[in-house]
């Protein structure tokens, strides 16, 4: 009965993805709360034409058949019909491209970022590189670290209950929460994509070109994502885990020992 359970689609998660998944993860930031509203409306419009559509269809099917042609139009031409049937598909258009655009504009919106954290993606895995607090560390070098995904082999060893196969890494992305963020992205060998659904994040990691993003996390946790453009053999394995943490918190834990695990 209870395996049962796992065949029914699921629809809410936390901030990592789930088995037979259907909808979105919890959003984090403002931008993805923006992309599941987006998302509702985009599912309302496309539901109702659905039903019209699908209506329309049934009725035209059952109501006029070769055999039965008792109820013949007597018109072959309509100028108030043809005005219906441009002026409603578009203003149905407007009212998709409208949130759309403000949408898409506000993503691109930097504002004047608190700390820039630098992404690289290689085959297979992502390092990380924080250049801000080179003043206040010993050597003046910036924090650099590669995160490696987790093996099911370390897992099961470690007797890492709980842990979620495929998705977590030796280190993790260490990050303030309610502070503005920039993401600088690029690859070292191939195309990656680096991507938090909860975050609403996707940005590609191009070889030779610097990929900016802004972020904005709202609350603290623990929040997950894969590589998300396939970049070789081990393209399933180059998880991301982040820990995003309150501002203060996390700039102690940088003021008292500059190392993240
Ligand atoms: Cu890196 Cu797919």
């Amino acid at each position: 009965m209870l395996s049962l359970l796992y065949l029914m689609p699921t629809f809410w998660s936390g901030d990592a993805a789930v088995a037979y998944q259907l909808g979105f993860q919890d959003p984090a930031t403002t931008t993805m709360e923006g992309i599941y509203l987006f998302n509702l409306h985009l599912l309302f419009v496309i539901i109702s034409i659905v039903i019209v559509v699908g209506w329309l269809l049934f009725s035209v099917l059952t109501n006029f058949t070769e055999f039965d042609n008792s109820d013949v139009a007597t018109f072959v031409h309509s100028n108030p019909v043809e005005i219906i049937w441009t002026t409603i598909p578009a203003l149905i258009l407007l009212s998709l491209a409208s949130p759309s655009f403000s949408l898409l504009y506000s993503l691109d919106e930097i504002s004047n970022p608190e700390l820039t954290l630098k992404i690289l993606g290689h085959q297979w895995y992502w390092s990380y590189e924080i250049s801000d607090f080179n003043s206040c560390s010993e050597s003046n070098q910036s924090l650099k670290y590669s995160s490696y995904m987790l093996t099911n082999e370390f897992l099961q060893e470690n007797n890492s209950i709980g842990f979620f196969r495929v998705l977590e890494t030796n280190k993790r992305v260490v990050l303030p929460t309610n502070t503005h963020l920039r993401l600088l992205i690029t690859a070292v060998d191939v195309l990656h994509s680096w991507t938090i659904p909860s975050f609403g994040v996707k940005v590609d990691a191009c070889p030779g070109r610097l990929n900016q993003a802004n972020l904005f996390i709202k609350r603290f946790g623990v929040f997950f994502g894969q590589c998300s453009e396939i970049c070789g053999v081990n393209h399933g394995f180059m998880p991301i885990v982040l820990l995003a943490m309150p501002s203060v918190q996390y700039h102690y834990l940088i003021m008292t020992n500059l190392h993240f695990n």
